[in-house]
């Protein structure tokens, strides 16, 4: 009947383990800290996909962070913008923690001058059109997916 009972908990501490994976939410942008410029856990407590984080690297609609950054990992994309630094190499810069940290909120790790957005922030200025105030430009899991990304660029 003990040893019963004890198979049950396991089993029972088992399936209590999985539904915490299953159901590990992900971190609203309030509550995300920047400490020592870096965000040290993942945003939804898993990895990031690079293959996707490429893709929304390049994508006008989300990250567009071609407009601002060349990268010559992307060298079949006609237009690199050359406002912020060139991105090769990136990854021997800064640690995922802290690139994690300049995407959610440039603002924190730079200058609050930055033109550089702030894509998991809700802290964007005034001036945000009514129908975006509460929102962010990328999801928790666009942010892992170009930190997963922006890791793999090392010279
Ligand atoms: C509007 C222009 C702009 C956009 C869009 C932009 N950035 Fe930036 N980024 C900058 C500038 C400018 C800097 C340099 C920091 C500073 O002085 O403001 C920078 C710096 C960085 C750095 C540090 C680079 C280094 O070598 O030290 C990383 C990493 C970065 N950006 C990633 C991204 C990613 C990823 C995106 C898209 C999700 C993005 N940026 C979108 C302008 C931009």
């Amino acid at each position: 009947m003990v040893i019963k009972a004890r198979t049950w908990l396991v089993a029972a501490a088992a399936v209590m383990a999985s539904t915490a994976v299953a159901y590990s939410s992900e971190m609203a942008p309030q509550d995300v800290k920047i400490e020592d410029n870096m965000v040290s856990a993942s945003l939804t407590g898993g990895a990031g996909d690079a293959a996707e984080g490429r893709k929304i690297f390049a994508n006008r609609k989300l990250g567009n962070c071609l407009a601002c950054h060349a990268v010559s990992d992307q060298s079949e994309q006609l237009f690199h913008g050359d406002v912020g630094p060139s991105l090769d190499g990136v990854a021997d810069r800064w640690s995922p923690e802290e690139l994690r940290a300049i995407v959610v909120n440039s603002k924190a790790v730079f200058t609050k001058d930055t033109i550089m957005p702030g894509f998991y922030s809700l802290d964007v200025g005034v001036h945000v059109r009514k129908d975006l105030v509460g929102k962010t430009i990328l999801t928790a899991q666009q942010v892992e997916d170009v930190v997963a990304y922006l890791a793999t660029l090392k010279e």
